[in-house]
C-alpha cells in the first residue's frame, strides 16, 4: 500500500473515532441537561401543590387541585405508606398504569423507558415526601412524558452521525491532498535516487526552499553522504593513480635491467650480478609496498580490531630489542610507572609504534627517546629523535598518502610514504590521536594517545 493511503486511512480512521467519542460525549451530555431542566420544573410544580393542598381536603378536592397541574401526558399521584395510589390524576392513563407507585421518605428522580403501542417513550417520574408533624406520611409522586428529549434527541443524534460522516469524507479527500503534498519530497527523493542508481553518477537534493524539517534533515544527510561518496571515490582513484605512479618506477628499472640482461646475456659476471642485485632490491621494494597497500587497505574500515589488554611496558621492550638489533641504533625507553597497560589491538599498536620508530631511524642519526605516559583519560606514547626534522610548511601533509618531504632522500632511505597514513588509520581505529612536534634541523617528536576508553 501507497504510503499517501495508509496515512490518509490511519488519519481518517482516527478522526471517526474522535467524532464517535466527541458525539457520544454530546449525546450524553444533552440527555442529562434535558432531563435536569425537567426535573427543575417539575419539582417547581411540586412545591406549588403540596403549597396548595391541605391534609383536610377531600379526595375530590385534592383531585381538583392536582388536575390543574398536569401538563400533557402526565400524572400526579399520591401514594400511602404502603405504596398504594390513594389518589390519581392523568390525561395519560396507560403510562400512570405502566409505573407502580412506591413511598418513598427522600425526594428520588427516576427516568423510565415505557413501551406504548407507538413505540418506545421516556418518562420522568419524580416522588417527594409529604411530611406532617415531622413525619413522612404519604408520597406526592409526578409523572412526565420527556417529549422535548423524545424530539431533540432524535434530532441530535441524525445530526451527529451527518456531521461524523460528513468529518469522515473531509478527512478522506483532505488526507490525500496533505499527505501528497507531505510525501511530495519523499517522491522527489527516491527519483533522484533513483536516477543515482541508473546512471551511476552521484547527484545532490534541492535544499533551497525546503521547509526546515525532518525530511529537509534527511535531504542534508543524503547530500552529505553523496558528498562523502565522491570524496571516498576520489580518494580511491586518486590512490590507484598515485599507487600506480609508485609502481610504475621500480617496473621500469626492473624490466630495463632485464631487457638489458637478456640482450647482453651473462659476459660480463659483475655487471651481470649488479643487475640482478638491482632486479632483486627493486622486486623487493615492490613487495614492500604491496604489503602497504594491504595494511592500507586494511586499517581503512572502521571495525576490525581484535582489542586485548596488553602490558605496553614490555611490548615497547621487545620492540626496541628487535629493531635494535636490526638496526644497531640506541634507543631508550622512559617510563615513570612499573606497569602500564593499555586495550588495544596488539598487532596494530605494534605496527604504529613502529612505523614511528623506523621514521626516527631513517630521519636521524643520534639517539632516540621513547616516552610512556599513563593520565587520567589517556596513555601517551611518545617518540622522539634529534635528527632533520620536518619545516613547518610539510607537518600538515605528512599523513597524506604517499607524501614525502624529500623525495629524493625517501627513495634513498626507500620510503613510500604510506607509514604514517597507515599510523593515522590505526589511532582513528582505537579513537586515539596522533599528533606531531617537528623543527627542522633540530628533531621530531610524535605522540599517540590512546584514550583508555575505547
Ligand atoms: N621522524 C621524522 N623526521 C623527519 N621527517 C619525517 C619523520 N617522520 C616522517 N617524516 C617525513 O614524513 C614523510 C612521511 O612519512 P611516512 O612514514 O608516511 O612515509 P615514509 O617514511 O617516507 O615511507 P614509509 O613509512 O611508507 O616507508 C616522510 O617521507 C618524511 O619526509
Ligand atoms: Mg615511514
Amino acid at each position: 500500500m501507497k504510503i499517501t493511503n495508509k496515512i490518509n486511512l490511519i488519519t481518517t480512521a482516527w478522526i471517526i473515532f474522535v467524532l464517535v467519542v466527541v458525539n457520544i460525549a454530546v449525546f450524553y451530555s444533552f440527555l442529562k441537561v434535558t432531563v435536569n431542566v425537567e426535573e427543575k420544573v417539575v419539582l417547581q410544580n411540586a412545591d406549588a401543590i403540596l403549597e396548595d393542598i391541605n391534609n383536610g381536603d377531600s379526595n375530590e378536592v385534592i383531585k381538583e387541585k392536582l388536575s390543574k397541574y398536569l401538563t400533557n401526558g402526565s400524572f400526579i399521584r399520591i401514594i400511602d405508606r404502603q405504596s398504594k395510589i390513594i389518589n390519581q390524576v392523568t390525561n395519560n392513563k396507560q403510562f400512570a398504569n405502566k409505573i407502580k407507585g412506591k413511598f418513598v421518605t427522600k425526594t428520588t428522580s427516576n427516568r423510565y423507558l415505557v413501551r406504548m403501542a407507538q413505540g418506545e417513550e421516556q418518562m420522568l417520574v419524580v416522588s417527594i415526601p409529604i411530611e406532617f408533624n415531622g413525619q413522612v406520611i404519604e408520597t406526592l409522586e409526578i409523572g412526565e412524558r420527556l417529549v422535548g428529549l423524545e424530539l431533540g434527541k432524535d434530532v441530535l443524534l441524525s445530526i451527529l452521525v451527518a456531521c461524523t460522516i460528513l468529518g469522515a469524507l473531509i478527512s478522506l479527500i483532505g488526507g490525500k491532498w496533505l499527505a501528497n503534498i507531505l510525501i511530495r519530497p519523499v517522491s522527489n527523493m527516491i527519483d533522484t535516487m533513483e536516477e543515482i542508481e541508473k546512471s551511476g553518477i552521484t547527484k545532490r537534493m534541492t535544499i533551497e526552499g525546503q521547509p526546515k524539517d525532518e525530511l529537509q534533515k534527511m535531504a542534508v544527510t543524503f547530500n552529505r553522504m553523496m558528498d562523502r561518496l565522491d570524496d571516498n571515490i576520489d580518494k580511491q582513484q586518486q590512490f590507484i593513480s598515485d599507487a600506480s605512479h609508485e609502481l610504475k618506477t621500480p617496473i621500469t628499472v626492473i624490466k630495463s635491467y632485464a631487457d638489458f640482461l637478456r640482450r647482453h646475456g651473462i659476459q660480463n659476471e659483475e655487471v651481470a650480478l649488479d643487475a640482478v642485485g638491482v632486479i632483486h632490491s627493486e622486486a623487493t621494494r615492490i613487495q614492500t609496498m604491496a604489503e602497504k597497500f594491504l595494511d592500507l587497505a586494511n586499517t581503512e574500515s572502521e571495525n576490525s580490531l581484535e582489542k586485548t589488554t596488553i602490558d605496553l611496558i614490555t611490548l615497547s621492550k621487545d620492540i626496541v630489542k628487535q629493531l635494535q638489533r636490526t638496526y644497531k641504533r640506541e634507543i631508550i625507553l622512559h617510563h615513570d610507572e612499573e606497569l602500564i597497560t593499555v586495550i588495544a589491538d596488539e598487532l596494530k599498536l605494534k605496527q604504529v609504534i613502529i612505523i614511528l620508530l623506523d621514521n626516527a631511524i631513517k630521519y636521524s642519526k643520534d639517539r632516540i627517546d621513547i616516552y610512556l605516559e599513563s593520565r587520567e583519560n589517556d596513555t601517551i606514547i611518545r617518540v622522539k629523535d634529534y635528527g632533520i626534522g620536518i619545516s613547518e610548511s610539510e607537518i600538515d601533509n605528512i599523513f597524506e598518502r604517499f607524501y614525502r618531504v624529500d623525495k629524493a632522500r625517501s627513495r634513498e632511505t626507500g620510503g613510500t610514504g604510506l607509514g604514517l597514513a597507515i599510523a593515522k588509520n590505526i589511532m582513528k581505529q582505537h579513537d586515539g590521536e596522533i599528533k606531531v612536534k617537528s623543527k627542522e634541523g633540530v628533531g621530531t617528536e610524535i605522540e599517540l594517545f590512546l584514550p583508555h576508553k575505547n
